[in-house]
Protein backbone atom coordinates (compact mmCIF):
# COMPACT_ATOMS: atom_id res chain seq x y z
CA UNK A 1 0.00 0.00 0.00
CA UNK A 2 1.66 3.40 -1.04
CA UNK A 3 1.15 6.80 1.07
CA UNK A 4 -2.60 6.72 2.59
CA UNK A 5 -4.26 9.45 3.95
CA UNK A 6 -6.54 9.54 7.53
CA UNK A 7 -9.51 11.87 8.60
CA UNK A 8 -10.28 10.74 11.62
CA UNK A 9 -14.12 11.36 12.51
CA UNK A 10 -15.69 12.13 15.38
CA UNK A 11 -18.75 10.69 16.36
CA UNK A 12 -20.66 10.36 19.95
CA UNK A 13 -20.90 6.93 19.59
CA UNK A 14 -16.78 6.29 18.85
CA UNK A 15 -14.27 8.36 16.81
CA UNK A 16 -13.40 6.12 13.27
CA UNK A 17 -11.03 6.65 11.00
CA UNK A 18 -11.43 7.35 6.43
CA UNK A 19 -8.10 5.50 5.23
CA UNK A 20 -8.10 7.21 1.59
CA UNK A 21 -5.43 6.19 -1.41
CA UNK A 22 -3.83 3.71 -3.61
CA UNK A 23 -4.24 -0.21 -3.16
CA UNK A 24 -6.24 -0.09 0.40
CA UNK A 25 -8.20 -3.04 -0.65
CA UNK A 26 -5.36 -5.35 -0.53
CA UNK A 27 -4.83 -4.59 2.91
CA UNK A 28 -8.09 -4.28 4.31
CA UNK A 29 -7.61 -7.02 6.61
CA UNK A 30 -4.61 -5.84 8.37
CA UNK A 31 -6.22 -2.35 8.90
CA UNK A 32 -9.54 -3.94 10.35
CA UNK A 33 -7.50 -5.76 12.24
CA UNK A 34 -6.14 -3.37 14.01
CA UNK A 35 -9.44 -2.57 15.28
CA UNK A 36 -11.13 -5.88 15.21
CA UNK A 37 -10.70 -8.86 16.38
CA UNK A 38 -10.93 -12.00 13.70
CA UNK A 39 -14.83 -12.56 13.35
CA UNK A 40 -17.43 -14.11 11.07
CA UNK A 41 -17.73 -11.51 8.40
CA UNK A 42 -20.70 -10.90 5.82
CA UNK A 43 -18.70 -9.44 2.75
CA UNK A 44 -21.52 -7.51 0.66
CA UNK A 45 -20.97 -6.70 -2.59
CA UNK A 46 -22.28 -4.91 -5.17
CA UNK A 47 -22.63 -7.69 -8.33
CA UNK A 48 -20.61 -5.31 -10.90
CA UNK A 49 -18.22 -4.37 -8.30
CA UNK A 50 -17.46 -7.89 -7.05
CA UNK A 51 -15.89 -9.97 -10.02
CA UNK A 52 -13.40 -6.78 -10.03
CA UNK A 53 -12.63 -5.95 -6.36
CA UNK A 54 -14.20 -8.86 -4.48
CA UNK A 55 -11.67 -11.29 -4.23
CA UNK A 56 -8.69 -8.80 -3.38
CA UNK A 57 -10.56 -7.55 -0.12
CA UNK A 58 -12.14 -11.40 0.37
CA UNK A 59 -8.37 -12.96 0.39
CA UNK A 60 -7.22 -9.99 2.92
CA UNK A 61 -9.72 -10.76 5.46
CA UNK A 62 -9.03 -14.44 5.13
CA UNK A 63 -5.64 -13.78 5.20
CA UNK A 64 -6.08 -11.54 8.83
CA UNK A 65 -7.99 -14.45 9.81
CA UNK A 66 -11.58 -13.30 8.99
CA UNK A 67 -14.02 -15.66 8.19
CA UNK A 68 -15.65 -14.48 4.79
CA UNK A 69 -19.22 -14.75 3.68
CA UNK A 70 -19.53 -13.39 0.40
CA UNK A 71 -23.22 -11.84 -0.30
CA UNK A 72 -24.00 -10.66 -3.81
CA UNK A 73 -26.22 -7.68 -4.52
CA UNK A 74 -27.80 -6.91 -8.03
CA UNK A 75 -26.29 -3.17 -8.82
CA UNK A 76 -28.62 -0.20 -8.68
CA UNK A 77 -31.00 1.79 -6.88
CA UNK A 78 -33.42 -0.18 -7.38
CA UNK A 79 -31.74 -2.90 -4.97
CA UNK A 80 -32.14 -0.29 -1.91
CA UNK A 81 -35.64 -1.91 -1.19
CA UNK A 82 -37.34 -3.33 1.95
CA UNK A 83 -37.35 -6.86 0.33
CA UNK A 84 -33.77 -7.09 -0.74
CA UNK A 85 -33.13 -5.60 2.74
CA UNK A 86 -35.07 -8.43 4.75
CA UNK A 87 -33.22 -11.00 2.29
CA UNK A 88 -29.92 -9.73 3.59
CA UNK A 89 -31.26 -9.92 7.08
CA UNK A 90 -32.26 -13.73 6.57
CA UNK A 91 -28.93 -14.44 5.17
CA UNK A 92 -27.31 -12.95 7.54
CA UNK A 93 -29.03 -15.17 10.01
CA UNK A 94 -28.92 -18.40 8.06
CA UNK A 95 -24.72 -17.61 8.04
CA UNK A 96 -25.13 -17.42 11.61
CA UNK A 97 -23.62 -14.08 12.48
CA UNK A 98 -23.77 -13.15 15.68
CA UNK A 99 -23.15 -10.00 17.63
CA UNK A 100 -19.41 -10.78 17.30
CA UNK A 101 -19.81 -10.63 13.81
CA UNK A 102 -19.01 -7.26 11.21
CA UNK A 103 -20.72 -6.43 7.70
CA UNK A 104 -18.49 -5.19 5.04
CA UNK A 105 -19.94 -2.82 2.19
CA UNK A 106 -18.26 -3.11 -1.03
CA UNK A 107 -19.29 -1.13 -3.38
CA UNK A 108 -21.29 2.49 -4.33
CA UNK A 109 -23.68 4.76 -1.69
CA UNK A 110 -26.21 1.98 -2.90
CA UNK A 111 -24.58 -0.98 -1.22
CA UNK A 112 -23.38 1.08 1.62
CA UNK A 113 -26.95 2.57 2.49
CA UNK A 114 -28.72 -0.91 1.99
CA UNK A 115 -25.57 -2.86 3.84
CA UNK A 116 -25.61 -0.40 6.76
CA UNK A 117 -29.25 -0.24 7.49
CA UNK A 118 -28.96 -4.30 7.98
CA UNK A 119 -25.84 -3.33 10.05
CA UNK A 120 -27.86 -1.20 12.08
CA UNK A 121 -30.73 -3.48 12.75
CA UNK A 122 -29.75 -7.06 12.90
CA UNK A 123 -29.83 -8.43 16.26
CA UNK A 124 -30.24 -4.60 17.06
CA UNK A 125 -27.04 -3.47 15.43
CA UNK A 126 -23.44 -5.28 14.70
CA UNK A 127 -19.64 -3.62 13.85
CA UNK A 128 -19.68 -2.32 10.11
CA UNK A 129 -17.63 -1.22 7.68
CA UNK A 130 -17.64 0.86 4.61
CA UNK A 131 -15.36 0.23 1.53
CA UNK A 132 -16.79 2.42 -1.31
CA UNK A 133 -15.64 1.80 -4.87
CA UNK A 134 -17.35 4.88 -6.03
CA UNK A 135 -16.31 8.63 -6.02
CA UNK A 136 -20.09 9.60 -4.91
CA UNK A 137 -19.40 7.36 -1.84
CA UNK A 138 -15.96 8.50 -1.35
CA UNK A 139 -16.25 11.76 -0.64
CA UNK A 140 -20.24 12.00 0.35
CA UNK A 141 -22.28 8.87 1.59
CA UNK A 142 -20.04 6.26 3.27
CA UNK A 143 -19.19 9.13 6.04
CA UNK A 144 -21.69 10.36 7.98
CA UNK A 145 -23.56 7.11 9.52
CA UNK A 146 -26.85 7.37 6.95
CA UNK A 147 -28.35 4.59 6.08
CA UNK A 148 -31.50 3.70 4.68
CA UNK A 149 -33.51 1.62 1.97
CA UNK A 150 -36.31 3.36 -0.09
CA UNK A 151 -40.05 3.25 0.46
CA UNK A 152 -42.65 3.14 -2.71
CA UNK A 153 -43.66 6.90 -1.57
CA UNK A 154 -40.09 7.63 -2.18
CA UNK A 155 -36.31 7.45 -1.53
CA UNK A 156 -34.47 6.88 1.90
CA UNK A 157 -38.13 6.79 4.28
CA UNK A 158 -36.73 3.76 6.10
CA UNK A 159 -33.97 4.70 7.73
CA UNK A 160 -31.14 4.04 10.51
CA UNK A 161 -27.71 6.03 11.60
CA UNK A 162 -25.14 3.66 11.92
CA UNK A 163 -22.02 4.17 12.59
CA UNK A 164 -18.73 2.36 10.37
CA UNK A 165 -15.55 1.19 12.33
CA UNK A 166 -13.89 2.12 9.82
CA UNK A 167 -13.92 3.32 6.12
CA UNK A 168 -11.51 2.14 3.37
CA UNK A 169 -11.49 4.07 0.22
CA UNK A 170 -9.13 2.42 -2.73
CA UNK A 171 -8.70 5.30 -5.03
CA UNK A 172 -7.60 2.75 -7.26
CA UNK A 173 -11.60 1.47 -8.02
CA UNK A 174 -11.88 4.54 -9.40
CA UNK A 175 -9.93 3.65 -12.35
CA UNK A 176 -13.31 1.33 -13.36
CA UNK A 177 -16.00 3.90 -12.52
CA UNK A 178 -17.99 4.86 -15.53
CA UNK A 179 -17.51 8.57 -16.68
CA UNK A 180 -21.51 9.77 -15.83
CA UNK A 181 -20.96 8.26 -12.20
CA UNK A 182 -17.46 9.96 -11.80
CA UNK A 183 -19.64 13.06 -12.67
CA UNK A 184 -22.14 11.93 -10.09
CA UNK A 185 -19.40 12.21 -7.21
CA UNK A 186 -17.87 15.27 -8.95
CA UNK A 187 -21.20 17.27 -7.87
CA UNK A 188 -21.02 16.44 -4.53
CA UNK A 189 -17.66 17.49 -4.26
CA UNK A 190 -18.39 20.71 -5.90
CA UNK A 191 -21.13 21.21 -3.24
CA UNK A 192 -18.94 20.35 -0.64
CA UNK A 193 -16.01 23.04 -1.91
CA UNK A 194 -18.63 25.68 -1.90
CA UNK A 195 -19.73 25.13 1.41
CA UNK A 196 -16.14 24.48 2.93
CA UNK A 197 -15.15 27.87 1.86
CA UNK A 198 -12.84 29.94 -0.24
CA UNK A 199 -9.61 27.91 0.35
CA UNK A 200 -11.57 24.46 -0.38
CA UNK A 201 -13.64 26.41 -3.74
CA UNK A 202 -10.07 27.96 -4.85
CA UNK A 203 -8.31 24.68 -4.75
CA UNK A 204 -10.90 22.89 -6.77
CA UNK A 205 -11.31 25.82 -9.00
CA UNK A 206 -7.78 26.08 -9.55
CA UNK A 207 -7.35 22.22 -10.43
CA UNK A 208 -10.97 21.81 -12.49
CA UNK A 209 -9.76 21.45 -15.59
CA UNK A 210 -6.93 18.98 -14.53
CA UNK A 211 -9.38 16.79 -11.77
CA UNK A 212 -9.46 13.31 -14.63
CA UNK A 213 -11.77 10.88 -14.14
CA UNK A 214 -10.07 7.96 -12.48
CA UNK A 215 -7.01 7.95 -10.59
CA UNK A 216 -5.68 11.32 -11.57
CA UNK A 217 -2.99 12.81 -8.94
CA UNK A 218 -5.11 14.83 -7.99
CA UNK A 219 -8.06 12.41 -6.70
CA UNK A 220 -6.72 11.13 -3.29
CA UNK A 221 -6.62 15.03 -2.36
CA UNK A 222 -9.76 15.82 -3.62
CA UNK A 223 -11.23 13.19 -1.24
CA UNK A 224 -9.33 13.95 1.93
CA UNK A 225 -10.64 17.80 1.31
CA UNK A 226 -14.57 16.60 1.19
CA UNK A 227 -14.20 13.76 3.88
CA UNK A 228 -12.80 16.26 6.35
CA UNK A 229 -15.57 19.14 5.31
CA UNK A 230 -18.48 16.36 5.87
CA UNK A 231 -16.49 14.84 9.32
CA UNK A 232 -16.28 18.62 10.67
CA UNK A 233 -20.33 18.94 9.87
CA UNK A 234 -21.35 15.84 10.82
CA UNK A 235 -19.14 15.95 14.01
CA UNK A 236 -20.77 18.97 14.97
CA UNK A 237 -24.72 17.87 14.17
CA UNK A 238 -24.81 13.59 13.88
CA UNK A 239 -28.64 13.73 13.08
CA UNK A 240 -29.36 16.45 10.90
CA UNK A 241 -30.42 18.60 13.78
CA UNK A 242 -28.66 22.16 12.97
CA UNK A 243 -25.45 22.91 10.90
CA UNK A 244 -25.47 18.85 8.80
CA UNK A 245 -28.78 20.56 6.80
CA UNK A 246 -26.05 22.55 4.65
CA UNK A 247 -25.08 19.10 3.29
CA UNK A 248 -28.74 19.34 1.31
CA UNK A 249 -27.53 22.40 -0.59
CA UNK A 250 -28.79 21.52 -4.12
CA UNK A 251 -30.54 18.84 -3.04
CA UNK A 252 -34.23 20.54 -2.49
CA UNK A 253 -34.20 20.85 -6.45
CA UNK A 254 -32.34 18.01 -7.41
CA UNK A 255 -34.34 15.47 -5.31
CA UNK A 256 -37.27 16.63 -7.09
CA UNK A 257 -35.92 16.43 -10.30
CA UNK A 258 -34.65 13.22 -9.96
CA UNK A 259 -38.32 12.16 -8.50
CA UNK A 260 -40.35 13.62 -11.62
CA UNK A 261 -38.42 12.47 -14.16
CA UNK A 262 -37.95 8.93 -12.76
CA UNK A 263 -35.16 7.87 -10.42
CA UNK A 264 -32.29 6.52 -12.52
CA UNK A 265 -33.17 8.59 -15.48
CA UNK A 266 -30.04 11.28 -14.27
CA UNK A 267 -27.63 10.26 -11.81
CA UNK A 268 -27.88 11.76 -7.90
CA UNK A 269 -24.96 13.87 -9.06
CA UNK A 270 -26.37 15.20 -12.17
CA UNK A 271 -29.44 16.38 -10.29
CA UNK A 272 -27.47 17.91 -7.48
CA UNK A 273 -26.30 19.96 -9.84
CA UNK A 274 -28.62 21.06 -11.51
CA UNK A 275 -29.86 21.78 -8.20
CA UNK A 276 -27.26 24.41 -7.15
CA UNK A 277 -27.28 25.99 -9.94
CA UNK A 278 -31.14 26.42 -9.33
CA UNK A 279 -30.47 26.93 -5.51
CA UNK A 280 -28.03 30.02 -6.42
CA UNK A 281 -30.46 31.63 -8.48
CA UNK A 282 -33.27 32.06 -5.46
CA UNK A 283 -30.30 32.94 -3.25
CA UNK A 284 -29.33 35.74 -5.79
CA UNK A 285 -33.42 36.96 -6.02
CA UNK A 286 -33.75 36.80 -2.39
CA UNK A 287 -31.41 38.92 -1.75
CA UNK A 288 -28.80 36.88 0.06
CA UNK A 289 -25.98 36.58 -2.78
CA UNK A 290 -24.76 38.63 -5.72
CA UNK A 291 -24.28 37.94 -9.55
CA UNK A 292 -20.17 37.19 -9.22
CA UNK A 293 -21.56 33.87 -6.96
CA UNK A 294 -23.70 32.60 -9.40
CA UNK A 295 -21.24 33.13 -12.19
CA UNK A 296 -18.16 31.40 -10.24
CA UNK A 297 -20.49 28.39 -9.41
CA UNK A 298 -21.70 28.14 -13.10
CA UNK A 299 -18.32 28.28 -13.92
CA UNK A 300 -16.87 25.83 -11.67
CA UNK A 301 -19.45 23.27 -12.59
CA UNK A 302 -18.73 23.61 -16.37
CA UNK A 303 -15.55 23.24 -16.00
CA UNK A 304 -15.48 20.25 -13.87
CA UNK A 305 -17.76 18.72 -17.19
CA UNK A 306 -20.99 18.97 -14.87
CA UNK A 307 -23.17 21.03 -18.08
CA UNK A 308 -26.86 21.97 -17.58
CA UNK A 309 -29.02 19.67 -17.98
CA UNK A 310 -30.73 19.50 -21.01
CA UNK A 311 -34.00 17.75 -19.71
CA UNK A 312 -37.96 19.32 -19.37
CA UNK A 313 -40.01 18.16 -16.72
CA UNK A 314 -43.93 19.70 -15.60
CA UNK A 315 -43.13 22.89 -13.71
CA UNK A 316 -46.28 22.02 -11.36
CA UNK A 317 -44.59 18.34 -10.95
CA UNK A 318 -41.35 19.96 -9.51
CA UNK A 319 -43.29 22.54 -7.68
CA UNK A 320 -45.23 19.72 -5.73
CA UNK A 321 -41.99 17.43 -5.18
CA UNK A 322 -40.57 20.59 -3.65
CA UNK A 323 -43.04 20.85 -1.12
CA UNK A 324 -42.70 16.96 -0.27
CA UNK A 325 -39.23 17.81 0.75
CA UNK A 326 -37.71 16.73 4.30
CA UNK A 327 -36.83 20.05 5.20
CA UNK A 328 -40.42 21.07 4.49
CA UNK A 329 -42.18 23.02 7.58
CA UNK A 330 -45.78 24.44 7.51
CA UNK A 331 -46.02 24.07 4.39
CA UNK A 332 -43.42 26.02 3.38
CA UNK A 333 -40.31 24.48 1.32
CA UNK A 334 -37.53 25.19 2.60
CA UNK A 335 -34.13 25.60 1.07
CA UNK A 336 -30.32 26.11 1.80
CA UNK A 337 -29.39 29.17 -0.05
CA UNK A 338 -25.62 29.98 -0.05
CA UNK A 339 -24.45 33.72 -0.16
CA UNK A 340 -20.45 33.53 -0.33
CA UNK A 341 -18.38 30.38 -0.29
CA UNK A 342 -18.71 28.78 3.11
CA UNK A 343 -21.65 30.94 4.08
CA UNK A 344 -24.89 29.18 3.87
CA UNK A 345 -28.15 29.64 5.67
CA UNK A 346 -31.68 27.52 5.32
CA UNK A 347 -34.80 29.53 5.01
CA UNK A 348 -38.34 29.12 3.71
CA UNK A 349 -38.74 30.51 -0.07
CA UNK A 350 -42.33 31.74 -1.00
CA UNK A 351 -43.96 29.16 -3.35
CA UNK A 352 -44.31 31.80 -5.65
CA UNK A 353 -40.36 32.86 -5.73
CA UNK A 354 -39.69 28.91 -6.37
CA UNK A 355 -42.59 28.40 -9.00
CA UNK A 356 -41.22 31.82 -10.96
CA UNK A 357 -37.73 30.11 -10.63
CA UNK A 358 -38.84 26.56 -11.90
CA UNK A 359 -41.00 28.63 -14.59
CA UNK A 360 -37.83 30.35 -15.91
CA UNK A 361 -35.65 26.86 -15.33
CA UNK A 362 -37.68 25.54 -17.69
CA UNK A 363 -37.98 27.69 -19.89
CA UNK A 364 -34.43 27.27 -20.82
CA UNK A 365 -34.67 23.31 -22.06
N1 LIG B 1 -25.89 7.84 3.26
C1 LIG B 1 -25.63 9.04 2.79
O1 LIG B 1 -25.22 9.94 3.52
C2 LIG B 1 -25.78 9.28 1.31
C3 LIG B 1 -25.29 10.47 0.74
C4 LIG B 1 -25.41 10.64 -0.64
C5 LIG B 1 -25.99 9.64 -1.42
N2 LIG B 1 -26.46 8.50 -0.82
C6 LIG B 1 -27.05 7.42 -1.61
O2 LIG B 1 -26.03 6.90 -2.44
C7 LIG B 1 -26.65 6.28 -3.57
C8 LIG B 1 -25.88 6.65 -4.80
O3 LIG B 1 -24.57 6.14 -4.65
P1 LIG B 1 -23.62 5.93 -5.93
O4 LIG B 1 -23.67 7.14 -6.77
O5 LIG B 1 -22.32 5.46 -5.42
O6 LIG B 1 -24.41 4.81 -6.74
P2 LIG B 1 -24.28 3.22 -6.88
O7 LIG B 1 -23.93 2.60 -5.62
O8 LIG B 1 -25.52 2.78 -7.57
O9 LIG B 1 -23.06 3.05 -7.89
C9 LIG B 1 -23.18 3.59 -9.20
C10 LIG B 1 -22.85 2.55 -10.26
O10 LIG B 1 -21.44 2.38 -10.28
C11 LIG B 1 -21.12 0.98 -10.23
N3 LIG B 1 -19.82 0.91 -9.56
C12 LIG B 1 -19.55 1.14 -8.26
N4 LIG B 1 -18.24 1.14 -8.06
C13 LIG B 1 -17.65 0.89 -9.25
C14 LIG B 1 -16.31 0.79 -9.68
N5 LIG B 1 -15.28 1.02 -8.88
N6 LIG B 1 -16.08 0.49 -10.98
C15 LIG B 1 -17.12 0.31 -11.84
N7 LIG B 1 -18.41 0.43 -11.51
C16 LIG B 1 -18.67 0.73 -10.22
C17 LIG B 1 -22.28 0.34 -9.52
O11 LIG B 1 -22.41 -1.01 -9.89
C18 LIG B 1 -23.46 1.18 -10.02
O12 LIG B 1 -23.89 0.68 -11.27
C19 LIG B 1 -28.09 6.76 -3.59
O13 LIG B 1 -28.94 5.70 -3.20
C20 LIG B 1 -28.13 7.87 -2.57
O14 LIG B 1 -29.38 7.98 -1.93
C21 LIG B 1 -26.36 8.30 0.52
Amino acid sequence: MSTTRIVRVESPTGPYDVVIGSGVLASAGELIGKIAEPCKVALVVDDAVGPTYGMTVDTSLARAGYDVTAVAVPSGESSKNWALAGELLEGLASARLGRDSMLLALGGGVIGDLAGFAAAVYLRGIRFVQVPTTLLAMVDSSVGGKTAVDLRAGKNLAGAFKQPLVVLADTDTLQTLPHKEWGSGLAEAAKSAVLDGEEFLAWLERRADAIAPGTGSHTPELVERCVRFKAGVVASDETEEGPRECLNYGHTFGHALEKVLGYGTITHGAAVAEGIRFAARVSMDVGACDAEFVRRQDHLLDALGLASLGVSASPSALLDAMRSDKKVRGGAVRMVLASAPGVWQCVAVDDRVVRAHIDAWASTK
